[in-house]
């Protein structure tokens, strides 16, 4: 398995192995998870997930696996648009599944989605049980990038379907550059007034900026078990979507 930059990018200085640290970080985070998300993202995050669920749609999938689940919204989201059979959402975070956990009981989704505490390379689940998994804003926290999507690829059924949603920086240079003076004045501020945890936001830009470009994900995915490697860009660049088929 080769080494990649954005594995070694971590939120604190101290602390343990990168896994330890994404967890507590999210734990502590997670009552504020989701406001601080919707604001950070300016309100784009759901239409970001409802874009990567749209590229779903064409596959049907009853047995659908949302990895580094969170607070559970592309889980739910995916309930409710496609209807599947089940959805699984893992997470390392406890606390954020917990949030979660609630989101779903207030929708009446509890028959269809389910949470369990799991790590995405060394996933617990069988070979070929899943038809569609999604991760949203997840492998860049991945502590082995291959690992996990190695793992993600055993879980899936010989025909199935990987969706990823990530933070990117934009390629294009006028959209770079509006992408810099957001994230090195505009979130820092939003951070300062709003968050509960700064290092957690010094953390979000460094990781985008190390995470795998364009053609490296592409040869990554096609290392990790997947033949076809669609990806598309939203809101100037900032949101990647990649599609891969096993
Ligand atoms: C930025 S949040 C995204 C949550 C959710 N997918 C969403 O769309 O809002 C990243 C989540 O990934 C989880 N995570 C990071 N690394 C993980 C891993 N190796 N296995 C499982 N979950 C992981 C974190 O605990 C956190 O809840």
């Amino acid at each position: 398995m080769s080494d990649f930059k954005c594995e070694k990018v971590l939120p604190y200085a101290d602390g343990g192995s990168k896994t330890k640290q994404i967890t507590e970080m999210f734990d502590h985070i997670a009552g504020q998870y989701d406001r601080m998300n919707r604001l950070m993202s300016l309100g784009q995050d759901r239409t970001w997930r409802r874009r990567a669920i749209e590229a779903l749609c064409a596959y049907y999938p009853k047995r659908v696996m949302d990895v580094a689940t969170g607070t559970g919204d592309f889980a739910i989201a995916v309930a409710e648009r496609l209807k599947p059979e089940r959805v699984l959402g893992v997470d390392l975070s406890a606390e954020m599944m917990n949030v979660g956990r609630k989101k779903v009981a207030e929708r009446g989704l509890s028959g269809v989605v389910s949470f369990e505490q799991g790590d995405s390379t060394l996933l617990r689940q069988e070979d070929a049980s899943f038809d569609a998994v999604t991760v949203a804003f997840g492998v860049r926290n991945f502590s082995g990038i291959e690992k996990g999507l190695s793992e993600i690829s055993r879980v899936l059924t010989s025909n199935g379907v990987l969706v990823i949603l990530e933070m990117t920086e934009p390629s294009n240079p006028m959209y770079r550059l509006g992408y810099k003076i957001y994230t090195k004045l505009c979130l820092p501020v939003m951070a300062r007034l709003f968050a509960k945890d700064l290092k957690a936001y010094d953390y979000l830009p460094a990781s985008i900026q190390a995470f795998p470009k364009d053609d490296e994900m592409r040869q990554i995915l096609k290392k990790c078990g997947f033949q076809s490697v669609e990806i598309n860009k939203f809101t100037m660049q900032t949101c990647s979507l990649y599609l891969a088929c096993k």
